[in-house]
């Protein structure tokens, strides 16, 4: 309502829920072919504790929402996109893409495989138009915590970024076509240092300090 008010344009809205594994046949099925120039993936949530005591169902939903869904989407997407002579694709990872995170540790695997799939397809895609771009915000001011039951984990909303910031980053991102952009300095920092740090322990221990 407030986009259409503001901006003055026709916004259609297509309730599903994308943890389901036939939602992206039905989002599919109603939009068909049509020539979308771009897709943002941004729907994911994040489910906080440890692993053996958190409750399997949610991490399976997890799975579908933050993996399945995200692949499928893009599959078809970057498809109808190539034939058409090109679009973007910007799909949310985070800075968790970039170390395990002890406590997060399914939502850090998924939000890992999101980077690692949209560099190498990027790459795959590089003729054909299509850019493929990974997002990496890191706390942000949002419902997360609540959904991900992290509101106890109160480092992780301080000095939080607002939603806005992290949107208008993306979208910047995508102007540029930069294949992977993580919002923030000091989040770039973090995310430079996991990536060249070869002692993967050492990088498992301070992520779990991080998060305690
Ligand atoms: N907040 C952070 O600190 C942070 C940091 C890094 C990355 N991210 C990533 O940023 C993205 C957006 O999250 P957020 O921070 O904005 O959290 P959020 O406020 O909880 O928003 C999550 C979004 O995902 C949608 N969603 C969740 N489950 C869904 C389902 N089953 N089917 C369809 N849509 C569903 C929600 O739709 P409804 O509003 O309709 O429920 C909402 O639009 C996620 O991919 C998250 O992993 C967040």
């Amino acid at each position: 309502m407030i986009l259409k008010k503001k901006y003055n344009i026709k916004v259609d809205i297509i309730p599903l829920d994308l943890s389901s594994i036939d939602a992206t046949k039905k989002l599919i099925s109603i939009l068909g072919d049509t020539n979308i120039n771009i897709v943002i993936n941004n729907a994911g949530i994040g489910d906080y504790g440890k692993f053996v005591e958190n409750d399997i169902d949610k991490i399976v939903s997890m799975i579908n929402l933050n993996i399945t869904t995200l692949t499928q989407i893009t599959h078809h997407f970057a498809k109808v996109m190539s034939k058409n002579g090109g679009g973007k694709i910007l799909n949310v990872a985070s800075t968790a893409s970039f170390q395990p995170v002890p406590t997060f540790a399914v939502y850090s695997a998924t939000k890992a495989y999101v980077l690692s799939f949209s560099e190498a397809i990027n790459y795959e895609l590089k003729d054909s138009g299509v850019q493929v771009c990974a997002l990496c915000p890191g706390p942000t001011a949002t419902n997360f915590d609540k959904v991900a039951n992290a509101t106890d984990v109160a480092h992780l909303s301080k000095g939080a970024m607002s939603s806005q910031d992290v949107a208008k980053a993306g979208i910047r991102q995508l102007q540029n076509n930069d294949m992977t952009y993580v919002v923030g300095f000091k989040n770039r920092l973090l995310a430079f240092a996991s990536s060249i740090n070869p002692f993967r322990k050492l990088t498992l221990t301070i992520s779990a300090n991080i998060m305690k």
